[in-house]
């Protein structure tokens, strides 16, 4: 019961500021969340070139994903952090908190329905806002996130290897991945 009130209050809180969104919030995150969404995109497009099997582009984003992610939160203003989620993971330190899956939710329900316009949800909790935008699957995630039975074997090796209890395959273009997120403390402002 606790449950489904914390949830309708959730949803209560995304739906208005989906309306007075902040505009200024919104600016702020989707700028964070630019700088830590361009170099992973740059460093896997880089591999990918070299090495258009994914291998070195899968070994990169296993070993290095999650310090890219630490080195370009280090460049953040203090109390300010970005980082992806999405229901069906690879990494565990990916996993989504109740606010992430309500959000996502959310989103996959919007672009289902074809009901989507890409443009930043702010979400205001008790200390800190987040600024949420959805990462779409493109052509180029399939190599890494698509089907298994058409994934390079090496790619699927490489992929099991590090994370056993990967959830992030089986997806399709034009689906919804996951969301990358800015979080910003308000006592910062
Ligand atoms: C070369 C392989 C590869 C490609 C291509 C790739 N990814 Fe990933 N992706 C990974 C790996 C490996 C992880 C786990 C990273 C970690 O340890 O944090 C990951 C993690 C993620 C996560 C974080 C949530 C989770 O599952 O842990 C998101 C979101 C994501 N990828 C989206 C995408 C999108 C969108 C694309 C296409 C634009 C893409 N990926 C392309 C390999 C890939």
């Amino acid at each position: 019961m606790k449950r489904v009130i914390s949830v309708a209050l959730l949803s209560a809180t995304i739906g208005l500021s989906a309306q007075n969104s902040n505009a200024d919030i919104a600016k702020e995150g989707v700028k964070y969340i630019k700088m830590l969404g361009g170099t992973l995109k740059a460093e896997v497009k880089k591999r990918m070139k070299d090495d258009p099997t994914g291998l070195q582009a899968a070994y990169l984003c296993s070993k290095s994903a999650q310090s890219i992610t630490k080195d370009v939160n280090a460049k953040f203003p203090k109390g300010v952090r970005v980082y992806r989620t999405a229901l069906k993971y690879r990494n565990e330190k990916n996993k989504p908190d109740a606010t992430d899956i309500e959000v996502i939710k959310k989103l996959d329900a919007q672009i289902k329905m074809k009901d989507f316009k890409k443009k930043p949800i702010v979400v205001n909790l008790d200390d800190t806002y987040r600024v949420y935008l959805p990462l779409i699957t493109q052509k180029l995630c399939l190599k890494c996130h698509g089907n298994p039975e058409k994934m390079d074997s090496k790619v699927k090796e490489t992929i099991s290897k590090n994370y056993p209890n990967d959830k992030a395959t089986g997806f399709k273009e034009g689906s919804l991945r996951g969301v990358i997120v800015a979080e910003i403390k308000k006592d910062k402002k």
